[in-house]
């Protein structure tokens, strides 16, 4: 895999300065360069005062804003960039003050510097064939606020190296981006349904389908989201929207096309005034619209092979906070409808076509399905991603039915010779779906939940007893059923990013795919119990300390120490080893003999009274009944054959769901502290 060891940004504006601090916030040295030193200052300004606003916020200490402005080296002297990995410009919005950059870095930088337009309206091939390296040019599409908005559209033009793209992915990911791959294409997927839904505002305005008020509360219906397209376009700057409007209509056809009304209120230099109550009477009329307009844009550029539908949502959800995807809300709105909205849309704007997509899923009667986990082999290795990055990869019954899926076709191609499970963006997985659970219980459904969990059991077990090497990349976060499906491989990787935790006890339920199975079998039931009680986070360091991490590398060695685990053959996942000088006391603290004093609220005996009072404060939090019954799991476990121990682990699954306090816990889940009652 390729390393990124520092990136360079050109333009210290809005976006350069954003995109600036991300990138030393994530711990990468980043060079920003502008015209005048008046500008880098300018641009380090806002990087400080915006560090600052995190500080009050709390999401950063004082300290940690001096180690990023210190990864910051602001500059004139463009030859600063000439042996950063990429440069990405984010000058003027103008064809030839860009054209004339790149000319300019081409000359400086390294041949293997990759370069990086992040233009919203010009293609991505017009700049790279003006440099000697046009397999080394990619776009890199943020969004506003860069620093705050995780989505980034990464944009291969018809030159660009395989291995410039997955550089540029690795270094997306590396600051903390969610990448979406686009093609060269104008709008590229976000802006092209997303210019559209403001234009359509004023035209629906224009003629006088609703006033103002009802127009921005339809557009907030319509997609669920917190500001509406005349307040959007009054935050963003109503020019900005008509430039983009008219660069897509030049290219695409007057659909795309400014309203005239959109230019006239540019011309008058003001905002436009949002004001009055919407008119209740109009409301449905102007929701169809604009879906009719998004969704219809949505399936055109997936049709024209821009993006995929999955890429199409995750754009959408993560880059405009929509709370569904363009897809996601066809399928809940169901396809005739979703039809109906966008044929009136062909009706009215004839240079706007049915997309064959939806025509074909008209005609299929059914709704979208979407794919959550991807397969690729390369060099002898399948990788399996867990592709739904929005959710934090989160497990649910689409996604391990999908997991198996893969599987079994990584298994049966000849070429692969190890499996590597992996995450997109920064978690590899967060656990399961909670909002399933609750539907769940809420329906009287728990053996549902059992027959689920059942099917994951299954899967973990395939993985593990896999008679091709099966391997976890942990270079996120994991929760609960993350955890556990990482805990099933045969073998793990980590990086420093890479973490675990079991929190289900806080949430009223117990770790129930193996986690605590599998945490036994390598570091024995006491500190099996004692991550599980606790909900203790382990880092990466302390899961090569347990033994339970195979190698820890940096990212860029990833690669690496996979193949050098295939070619080591089968390590011995649950061999015998000695416990860390760390863990003892909590390995003697869980011993079998203390823990009824420790679910009883009492310091045990023979341990240290300080480390067991914090242990016992932690465990006040925990619902009470998930902790006795994890504990009676656990001693029911040792001893037994694997699948023995996992039908002790489903069996008592009715159980913990069906209290109280599995309800209480998983229905708080990140707005309040669960109440639990002990039943
Ligand atoms: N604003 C957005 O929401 C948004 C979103 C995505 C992409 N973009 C794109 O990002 C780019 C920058 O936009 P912005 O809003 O940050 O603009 P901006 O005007 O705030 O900043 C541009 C900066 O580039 C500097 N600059 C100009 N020519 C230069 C050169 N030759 N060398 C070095 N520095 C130079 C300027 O001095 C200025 O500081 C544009 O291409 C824009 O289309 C903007």
């Amino acid at each position: 895999m390729a390393q990124i060891k520092s990136i360079g940004v050109v333009g210290a504006g809005n976006m350069g300065s954003g995109i600036a601090q991300k990138i030393a916030q994530e711990g990468i040295p980043v060079v920003m360069v502008d015209l005048k030193e008046e500008f880098v200052q300018r641009g380090l300004g806002t990087i400080r005062r915006l560090l600052q606003e995190g500080v009050e916020r709390k999401l950063f200490k004082p300290e940690q804003v001096e180690q990023i402005l210190g990864r910051v080296k602001g500059t004139t002297d463009f030859k600063a960039l000439a042996d950063v990995d990429i440069v990405i410009e984010a000058v003027f919005e103008d064809k030839q003050v860009k054209a004339d950059l790149f000319k300019q870095l081409d000359r400086i930088c390294a041949p293997d510097t990759i370069l990086a337009t992040n233009t919203s309206s010009f293609y991505v091939r017009e700049f790279a064939e003006k440099t000697s390296r046009p397999d080394r040019f990619v776009g890199l599409h943020y969004f506003y606020h860069p620093a705050k908005n995780r989505l980034l559209e990464v944009i291969p033009h018809g030159g660009t190296s395989p291995q410039t793209i997955e550089k540029s992915l690795l270094a997306a990911k590396l600051h903390g981006k969610t990448s979406i791959l686009v093609k060269d294409a104008p709008g590229f997927a976000v802006n092209r349904f997303f210019v559209p839904f403001l234009n359509e505002a004023a035209r629906m305005l224009e003629e006088g389908l609703a006033d103002i008020a009802t127009i921005e509360e339809g557009g907030k219906r319509a997609f669920r989201i917190g500001m509406g397209p005349f307040e959007l376009m009054n935050v963003t700057g109503i020019p900005i929207a008509v430039h983009a409007a008219t660069t897509l209509g030049n290219e695409l056809g007057a659909f795309y096309a400014p309203a005239a009304l959109l230019k006239a209120q540019m011309e008058k230099k003001a905002n436009w005034k949002i004001e009055g109550q919407p008119d209740e009477s109009k409301l449905a009329a102007v929701v169809d619209r604009f879906q009719g307009v998004c969704l219809g844009v949505a399936a055109a550029l997936v049709d024209e092979g821009v993006a995929s539908i999955e890429d199409t949502d995750r754009g959408a959800k993560i880059g405009l906070r929509w709370v569904l995807g363009p897809f996601e809300i066809m399928n809940r709105i169901g396809i005739p409808k979703a039809y109906e909205v966008v044929q009136a849309i062909c009706r009215k704007y004839p240079d706007f076509r049915m997309p064959g997509l939806l025509e074909k899923q008209h005609a299929l009667g059914k709704p979208f399905e979407f794919s959550f986990v991807d397969l690729a082999v390369k060099d002898g290795v399948a990788w399996i991603t867990l592709n739904r990055p929005e959710a934090m990869n989160a497990l649910n019954e689409a996604v391990v039915a999908q997991l198996g899926r893969r599987f079994d076709e990584a298994e049966a191609d000849p070429r692969v010779k190890a499996v590597v499970f992996q995450g997109a963006g920064k978690a590899f997985v967060a656990g399961a779906d909670i909002r399933y659970f609750v539907d769940k219980i809420k329906a009287g459904r728990i053996p549902d939940i059992v027959a689920f969990t059942r099917k994951g059991h299954e899967l973990l077990l395939r993985i593990e007893e896999s008679k091709t090497p099966t391997i976890a990349l942990l270079d996120g976060l994991s929760l609960g059923g993350g955890s556990e499906l990482a805990l099933a491989c045969q073998a793990l990787v980590a990086t420093p990013a890479g973490s675990m935790a079991f929190p289900e006890t806080g949430i009223g339920i117990y770790p129930g795919l193996g986690g605590m199975l599998r945490m036994a079998r390598h570091v024995g039931p006491e500190l099996a119990k004692y991550f599980a009680f606790t909900g203790a986070y382990l880092t990466a360091a302390d899961l090569q300390a347990l033994g339970i991490a195979t190698r820890l590398v940096p990212p860029a060695e990833v690669d690496a120490a996979i193949r050098s685990l295939v070619a080591a053959g089968r390590p011995d996942k649950y061999r015998a080893r000695a416990t860390p000088e760390k863990f003892k006391p909590f390995a003697e603290m869980f011993a079998k003999g203390r823990v009824p004093d420790l679910l009883a609220g009492k310091v045990p005996d023979g341990v240290n009274p300080e480390l067991a009072g914090k242990v016992l404060k932690t465990l006040g939090y925990k619902a009470p009944v998930a902790v006795r019954i994890a504990n009676e799991i656990v001693d029911r476990q040792q001893g037994l054959p694997m699948r023995a121990a996992v039908e002790i682990e489903l069996e008592r699954l009715p159980d913990i769901f069906a209290t109280a306090d599995a309800l209480e816990g998983l229905s708080t889940v990140g707005r309040r502290r669960p109440e639990f009652k002990g039943q």
